[in-house]
C-alpha cells in the first residue's frame, strides 16, 4: 500500500490565507477521487491554493493540466516568481530573513518593488511576518497590516519553495476575475471554485457588497457561472458557508454539510466551528 504523505511533507502553501483549508480537504479529496479521469483542472480563487497543492503532493494531478488564477495581482506575482525562477525568490527571501526587524519590516513594508522576483519575496516575507498572516491591502492596493509577534517566523522554506516550483512549471497562472473560466473550462475539466463566503454572523449585513467586494451579487453570478459550467458538462465543486442564500442558489444541485474549524474570518475571536457546505454537480 502507498504510504500517506506526512503532515510536513512538501509541496504545500507557501502563503498563510485567510480560508485555506483544514478538514475539509479530506470531503474535497474524495469528491476529487469520484471525477475520476478528469481531464484538466481549474481553481479559479486560487489563494493559498491548499487543494491544489495537496492534489500535487498527493501526485494525483499526473500530466493533468492547470489553470490557477485570482484577481489579486500581488498572489498572483508570487506564483508566478516563484515559477519562474524560485531560487531568485529563495535569494530574496535570505535577505529579508537575514535584516528582519520591526524597522525593516515596516521598511518593506512601504515599498512596492517592480521586479517579479522582488514582489514575489516581499509578498511572502510580508505573510510570514505580519499580523495572523493576513493579506489586507488598503484601497490603493497598498499591503497595511501591521508587524505579528512572532519568535521565530520561517522566512524561507526553502525545501518547500522548490517544492511548490516544480509543481507550478506546467500550470497556467493568471490574475483574472472568476467568470474568465467558463471561456477555459470544457466538457470533463474538473473546477473547483473557494470563493469568499457568504457571512454567517447574523450581525454582518450582507446587502449588495461586503468587506471582502464579494456580496450577495457576486454570489449570484458566481452560481450563474456554475451553472454554465454545468451545461458544458464539466465537473464542478464549491465550497461556502451553509447559508440560507447557498441553499437557494445550489438547491438543485448536491449540497453536502460539512462542519470545519476553519479560519474564515481574520479576528481571532469570530473563528471557530461553522457549517460548510460542499456543493457538487457530480456526486451524491
Ligand atoms: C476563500 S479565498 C480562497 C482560499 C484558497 N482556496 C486557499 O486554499 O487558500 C478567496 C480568494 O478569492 C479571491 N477573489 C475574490 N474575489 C474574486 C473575484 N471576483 N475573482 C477572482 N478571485 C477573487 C481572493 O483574492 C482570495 O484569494
Amino acid at each position: 500500500m502507498r504510504k500517506k504523505p506526512g503532515k510536513w511533507a512538501v509541496p504545500r502553501p507557501f502563503l498563510k490565507w485567510v480560508g485555506g483549508k483544514g478538514q475539509l480537504l479530506d470531503e474535497l479529496l474524495k469528491r476529487v477521487a469520484h471525477a475520476g479521469e478528469f481531464e484538466r483542472y481549474h481553481e479559479p480563487f486560487v489563494g493559498g491554493g491548499a487543494l491544489f497543492f495537496e492534489l500535487a503532493r498527493q501526485k494525483r494531478l499526473g500530466r493533468k493540466q492547470a489553470f490557477l488564477s485570482d484577481n489579486n495581482a500581488n498572489l498572483i506575482g508570487a506564483y508566478r516568481g516563484i515559477r519562474e525562477d524560485v531560487e531568485g525568490v529563495i535569494a530574496r527571501l535570505e535577505v529579508h530573513k537575514a535584516q528582519h526587524c520591526k524597522e525593516y519590516y515596516y521598511a518593506v513594508r512601504a515599498q512596492v518593488p517592480e521586479a517579479l522576483l522582488d514582489r514575489a519575496a516581499r509578498i511572502i516575507y510580508l505573510n510570514k511576518t505580519c499580523f495572523n498572516g493576513l493579506f489586507r491591502e488598503n484601497s490603493k492596493g497598498k499591503f497595511n497590516v501591521p508587524m505579528g509577534r512572532y519568535k521565530n517566523p520561517l522566512i524561507c522554506d526553502a525545501d518547500n519553495l522548490r517544492a511548490c516550483a516544480a509543481v507550478l512549471q506546467k500550470t497556467k497562472i493568471e490574475v483574472r476575475p472568476f467568470e474568465a473560466v467558463v471561456g477555459k473550462a470544457q466538457s470533463g475539466d474538473l473546477v473547483y471554485f473557494d470563493p469568499p463566503y457568504v457571512p454567517v454572523s447574523k450581525t454582518a449585513s450582507f446587502t449588495s457588497y461586503d468587506k471582502a467586494g464579494f456580496g450577495e451579487e457576486s454570489q449570484r453570478r458566481l452560481a450563474d457561472v456554475f451553472r454554465k459550467l454545468d451545461a458544458k458538462g464539466a465537473y464542478v465543486l464549491l465550497s461556502n458557508s451553509m447559508t440560507g442564500l447557498v441553499k437557494e442558489l445550489y438547491g438543485d444541485f448536491t449540497l453536502k454539510r460539512v462542519r470545519a474549524n476553519r479560519r474564515v474570518n481574520s479576528r481571532a475571536d469570530r473563528r471557530g466551528q461553522i457549517d460548510e457546505a460542499l456543493v457538487s454537480n457530480f456526486m451524491r
